[in-house]
């Protein structure tokens, strides 16, 4: 980054500070405030962070007016088109596409990591059958910590890159485990013949009573699934992993962290949602029924899969995800399916909607994820295991990038405080009264 100029700060004609502004590669500028409270005494104050960067990137850049998604330069919809996801990972990882040779050491590599240490069978059998398989994640995905004690030192790179390799390897094993524990089937172990999505499925949907073939349409699709899901700049979760990586946690932690938030309605737990409300809205005769409830002020309930913080344009994912959605329904025989007919209604209706198009409200990568996810045969509650599987990646990258910054610090915001200033408890105050 370059600074390339720097901005005065005036109040009542007086010079406040000078503050640089900074440019990176591509889009906006930034005003660098670090020195600000030392000069003024007062802090800058964003909640929710809409007009504020909270570190410089190499990874991912996201033009939401245009609607623009690159992963270390390359456009999501090229990726999606050209790549596996095993390449893309290693293309957020390494900031480079893989030549073949590495593509097929990091593939090797990542295939001799994917089971988990059996003893890690015994945290389930903690858990009720009908718990949240995102609950189990944060519980299982926190505890191989437990196991790693060889590769836990954050400043060793090759300690990094094992950390890594195990966490995309194992999330997929744990997320079908997950589902597995709640079937009351037993866990499918992996199968180094397979590839990482046959794998998945495999241990996802197959059985030891049957030789699983996996579909090689529905593959490709899920793949792509998890190329749209692999990073997204400074979201939510991500912001998470390395607010919690400052301050030196261990990236099992870290990326748990990262889990826990990304469950949130409004983030990664968004995709169930949306399925749960299109089953409610039902059939397309309600629609303007809960369009008028998604404008109406005085009523929680908001389209979900609709509006982003970022995109004010399409975003890019989700106009792959709906022509993934068709594909797979129509491999399956399903594209007369009421949901995604129910969904496409729905998405025509509000995209004329004035009030969607004035607050720029488009679908999100969340709208159709759901509706392919239900036509995989995977449960609702496991949608936004799904997008962890996809996301882990992401958010190794940027934790590894934050740790091998040499600026880097442990995240510290500052508040505005409206509470009670000095006060004295009363004299007359008597605890065991
Ligand atoms: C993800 O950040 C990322 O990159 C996230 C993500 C990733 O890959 O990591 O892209 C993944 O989280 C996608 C988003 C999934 N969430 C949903 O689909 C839930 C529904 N969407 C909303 O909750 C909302 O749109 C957010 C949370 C996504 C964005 O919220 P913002 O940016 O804080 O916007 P806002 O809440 O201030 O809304 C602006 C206006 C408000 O109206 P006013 O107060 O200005 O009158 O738009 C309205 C909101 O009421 N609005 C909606 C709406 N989303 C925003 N109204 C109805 N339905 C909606 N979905």
């Amino acid at each position: 980054m370059t600074t390339i100029r720097s901005l005065s700060l005036n109040e009542n004609v007086h010079s406040l500070c000078e503050l640089p502004v900074l440019s990176g590669t591509t889009g906006p500028d930034v005003i660098n405030v670090e020195a600000l409270y030392k000069q003024t005494g007062m802090f800058t104050y964003d909640p929710g962070f809409t007009s504020t960067a909270s570190c410089s990137s190499t990874i991912t850049y996201i033009d939401g007016e245009a609607g623009i998604l690159l992963y270390r330069g390359y456009p999501i919809e090229q990726l999606a088109e050209k790549c596996t996801f095993l390449e893309v990972c290693y293309l957020l990882l390494n900031g480079e596409l893989p030549t073949t040779s590495e593509m097929f050491k990091f593939e090797s590599t990542i295939t001799i990591h994917t089971m988990v240490h059996d003893q890690l069978t015994n945290f389930f059998k903690g858990f009720r059958r009908d718990a949240h398989p995102m609950a189990i994640m944060v519980g299982v995905v926190g505890a191989l910590s437990a196991f790693y004690h060889d590769a836990l030192d954050i400043k060793s790179k090759n300690d990094r890159d094992i950390s890594a390799i195990r966490l995309i390897a194992k999330v997929p094993t744990i997320v079908a485990m997950c589902h597995k524990y709640s079937t009351g089937l037993p866990f499918m172990y992996p199968q180094n013949k397979l590839s990482y999505v046959e794998n998945f499925m495999r241990m996802m949907l197959g059985t030891p009573c049957d030789d699983f073939a996996p579909n090689p349409v529905l593959v490709r699709a899920l793949d792509r699934i998890l190329i749209l899901h692999a990073d997204h700049e400074q979201n939510a979760s991500t912001s998470t992993v390395r607010l919690a990586g400052s301050s030196g946690a261990n990236p099992y932690a870290c990326i748990t962290a990262g889990i826990a938030c990304l469950w949130g309605a409004a983030h990664g737990g968004a995709n169930e949602a949306v399925l749960n409300m299109l089953k409610e809205i039902g059939d397309v005769s309600h629609i303007p029924k809960y369009i008028a409830k998604a404008k109406d002020k005085n009523d929680p309930f908001r389209l979900m899969g609709f509006g982003h913080r970022v995109y004010k344009n399409h975003d890019p994912r989700a106009k792959l995800m709906r022509t993934t959605c068709h594909e797979v329904l129509t491999e399956l025989g399903l594209h007369d399916n009421n949901l995604f007919k129910l969904a496409l209604e729905l998405e025509r209706i509000a995209l004329e909607d004035n009030y969607f198009i004035e607050k720029k409200l488009y679908p999100n990568v969340d709208f159709y994820s759901g509706i392919v996810f239900h036509a995989l045969g995977i449960p609702s509650n496991m949608f936004t295991a799904m997008f962890a599987m996809g996301r882990t990646v992401g958010w190794i990258a940027h934790w590894a990038e934050m740790i091998a910054d040499p600026d880097q610090k442990i995240g510290r915001p500052r508040q505005l405080y409206t509470g009670a200033t000095k006060r004295d408890v009363p004299k007359n105050h008597n605890t065991s009264s």
